[in-house]
């Protein structure tokens, strides 16, 4: 819909500008203050930018809605409606950032009736544009995008992350599934720090396929649709239909991969992101 092109060349350009207040606090020292553990960081700079962001489309778009990750690290609900909704995270790699390990992100994914009409995940340190929008392909700084197709598992190069999950299970859970991958064997595991850049690493044909567990929907909103643009598929982790808020996710360049990789790694318990961590008991995945 033009409407929605209209909406993301205003969020690429925002994130654009919120580039300069990251790289400028990227190269200082920061104080950082911690969130679910000791791994996992915010600082004043991601607070900031998403209020910029925020504030920037609510002034063009004052119906639409945000889901924000520090609005709701702040105790805002996490809801997705039918309403247009930006679902935004102002640095993805927060812990990169600390250390200035030079890829962070800004991701953007828009909405509407619950369906993805756009991604943009900006990667600042090396300002690469990625973006796609419904129908119309995937890009970075407007080269078309297009994954490997490949469909062989032991010719792949598989991306994933260790999250800020410090706990015995999720430890125990994620190195298993590291092995279990390179026992098949593959060619390579890598890991860059930020689930955005990771993911459109398939995108790129970069890499052959990520997974990941324990993520949130705005780390990797954005990136799903860039992959699927790109030719590649995106799945839960258990193999079903993509589901943005289980925080759990595989995409891959063809549906054999996708669907090895689904065989071959466990999910550890984690909430719904759009579940009350209160009233939940975590799912098990598969
Ligand atoms: C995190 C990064 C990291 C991933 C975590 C995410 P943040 O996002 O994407 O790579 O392992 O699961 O929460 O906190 O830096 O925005």
């Amino acid at each position: 819909m033009a409407e929605w092109t209209e909406c993301m060349n205003f969020g690429m350009a925002i994130a654009r500008e919120a580039r300069e207040v990251i790289l400028e606090a990227f190269r200082n020292k920061k104080d950082v203050m911690l969130k679910s553990s000791l791994a996992d960081l915010v600082t004043e700079t991601d607070q900031r930018v998403e209020k910029m962001l925020i504030s920037s489309i609510r002034q063009k778009y004052p119906t639409h809605k945000f889901i924000g990750e520090e609005s709701v690290a702040a105790g805002e609900k996490l809801e997705l409606t039918d309403a247009p909704t930006w679902i935004i995270d102002p640095i993805d790699g927060t812990v990169n950032f600390v250390h200035r390990f030079p890829f962070v992100a800004i991701s953007i994914a828009f909405a509407v009736n619950k369906q993805t009409e756009f991604g943009i995940v900006y990667s600042v340190v090396e300002d690469k544009m990625y973006r796609a929008q419904r129908g119309r392909g995937a890009f970075v700084n407007d080269v078309p995008l297009q994954t490997t197709g490949q469909e062989d598992i032991t010719k792949c190069l598989v991306v994933t992350e260790i999250g800020a999950e410090r706990d015995d299970l999720s430890l125990c859970t994620m190195t298993t599934n590291i092995m279990n991958l390179l026992r098949i064997p593959i060619q390579g595991i890598r890991a860059v720090g930020t689930a955005a850049v990771d993911m459109v690493f398939v995108a790129t044909g970069g890499a052959d396929a990520y997974y990941h567990i324990g993520m949130h929907c705005w780390d990797i909103a954005a990136s799903a649709i860039i992959v699927q643009e790109a030719g590649g598929v995106v799945l839960d982790l258990d193999g079903n239909t993509f589901d943005m808020m289980s925080r759990k996710v595989i995409a891959a360049s063809s549906m054999p991969v996708a669907l090895r990789i689904a065989q071959t790694v466990r999910a550890f318990p984690v909430v719904r992101d759009d579940e009350d961590p209160n009233k939940s008991t975590a799912s098990n995945g598969q």
